[in-house]
């Protein structure tokens, strides 16, 4: 039966308690018959507590290979050749006939070299001494004891070369009595128990001193995706700023919502199937806004508003078509739609969510990704008020110097880009897109005439990418992030440098 560590534990220490030292944790284990490997955790324990004190000791010692164990238990091929020749001799077919491949390729030859047999002509084996004794055999079993010592370093070698030996560095300890050393050990109370009071122990017994450095299990559970966290830090920028967040729990909209509302013609390339995933089933839209729709498709071919409109045949069969949403303007049109059917009151609107495109994936983009939007909707906005929404914000995130350059949008007139200058790439990046919402876009809603909405809109992924310092989105998004990324990400303040 193995000895417990607490068996272990009471022979060491009554050990010391009669000898000065105990020279080799090895010899000690095996002349009290207890494995090493326990005798070594027991060693380090008493060690930690000051009841020993203990030097590592290293040796090179030799094991058996797997070919060196089993010629230890049937004895060397050489002398299992010997063994099988008859002393009237036999020829090598008969020869390896009765042994197994490897040791009649590896003995007979040996067997010759020790002249233990001879060759005749014809190919017949004869022994040429009486008997032998299985040297090989002895040297392994005594390695294998642990007595090799006593084995000559030329067959130590020769064994070595024949790969039945090999060596291995040997770990244990010298030993003597530590500090706090006693014959026994008590361990120490982790808790002033009920009972400790009561019986008096606590007068004697010792207690383990607390650990303040002790770091504490790990927390299991959620983790926050670094999407999610800069969603965060972007939805309390909005909120600082007074605006209030859409409603965007739905992926699945109508071309109506997503384009034609936008003052978007049916035939623009976005429209596309190559650009826009758009739904088998179901494929259509059949509820919409009669007179709004009748206005929007008047605008789109005639125009109004002061507009000349496009001059095409608008077909509601295109904008009943279904899809998954391309940009959170869709909401954005369904909630100034909203806004228009009661008196006017100023509002300023964000979104934060998933947008889908049709698109080849690389490593910037994907076919899902995430957009920020907003949008202020008052009486007598100009480009001016725009710009000054856009400093606001951005300068919330840190990015304070911003440029804008004249961009094209269906529904915005004007349209900017927006640039900010990148401290570290030490060049202007673009950072969004923004504009002012078409009067055929408002006014088809029912706003009225002095109403401007100035808008802008980012992605998500960018900016935390940026901060995260990822530069495959492939590593943030989808099924090939590491969950590591996910449960140590490190937490997301915007505009603090
Ligand atoms: N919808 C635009 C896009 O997908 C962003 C935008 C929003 C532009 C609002 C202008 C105004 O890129």
């Amino acid at each position: 039966m193995a000895a417990t560590a607490m068996g272990i534990e009471e022979a060491l220490l009554l050990h010391l308690q009669s000898h000065a030292a105990i020279v080799d944790s090895g010899d000690w284990a095996a002349r009290s018959s207890f494995d090493h490997g326990a005798v070594m955790d027991v060693i380090k324990s008493l060690q930690g507590s000051g009841f020993v004190e203990a030097q590592s000791i290293k040796r090179n010692s030799w094991i058996l290979t797997a070919e060196g164990e089993s010629y230890a238990v049937r004895g060397s091929p050489e002398f299992q050749v010997f063994q099988a020749v008859p002393p009237e001799g036999i020829s090598r077919v008969e020869l390896e006939k009765k042994l197994e491949a490897s040791v009649f390729k590896i003995g007979t030859g040996k067997a010759m070299k020790n002249k233990w047999l001879e060759s005749l002509k014809g190919g017949t084996l004869l022994r040429k001494v009486q008997g032998v004794t299985d040297e090989v055999k002895l040297q392994l079993l005594e390695i294998r004891d642990g007595q090799h010592v006593e084995v000559p370093d030329n067959a130590i070698t020769d064994l070595k070369n024949r790969k039945l030996i090999e060596s291995r560095t040997w770990v244990g300890y010298s030993l003597k009595k530590g500090p706090k050393y006693a014959p026994k050990r008590v361990k120490p109370a982790t808790d002033l128990t009920r009972e400790i009071l009561q019986s008096g122990e606590w007068k004697e017994r010792e207690f383990k001193p607390y650990n303040y450095k002790a770091l504490g299990q790990p927390t299991e559970g959620g983790h926050l995706h670094p999407l999610l966290k800069v969603r965060t830090q972007f939805r309390s920028i909005f909120l600082e700023m007074g605006f209030e967040e859409m409603p965007t729990n739905n992926f699945v909209e109508s071309s109506f919502w997503n384009f034609d509302a936008l003052f978007q013609p049916q035939m623009h390339p976005a429209r596309d199937s190559h650009d826009t995933f758009f739904l088998k089933a179901p494929a259509r839209t059949h509820k919409l806004p009669e007179d709004y729709l009748e206005r929007v498709r008047r605008t789109h071919e005639e125009g109004g508003y002061g507009s000349i409109g496009y001059g095409y045949d608008w077909k509601r069969d295109e904008a009943e078509k279904n899809l998954l949403r391309t940009h959170t303007t869709a909401v954005s049109s369904r909630m100034l739609y909203k806004l228009a059917q009661d008196k006017f009151v100023p509002k300023r609107y964000f979104s934060i969510d998933r947008v889908f495109r049709n698109e080849a994936v690389d490593r910037t983009h994907l076919a899902e990704f995430h957009q920020i939007e907003g949008l202020v909707c008052d009486r007598g906005l100009t480009l001016g008020d725009l710009i000054g929404v856009l400093n606001d914000f951005f300068s919330r995130l840190g990015i304070k110097k911003l440029r804008f350059k004249p961009a094209y949008n269906p529904y915005t007139e004007p349209s900017m880009e927006i640039f900010s200058y990148h401290e570290t790439l030490k060049k202007w990046v673009e950072v969004g897109n923004s504009g002012m919402f078409r009067p055929e876009m408002l006014q088809p809603m029912g706003l009225p005439a002095d109403v401007s909405v100035i808008a802008w809109g980012l992605s998500l992924e960018r900016p935390t990418m940026i901060l995260y310092g990822i530069d495959n989105i492939r590593d943030l998004f989808g099924h090939k992030v590491d969950l590591k990324l996910i449960k140590s990400n490190p937490i997301c303040r915007l505009g603090i440098h």
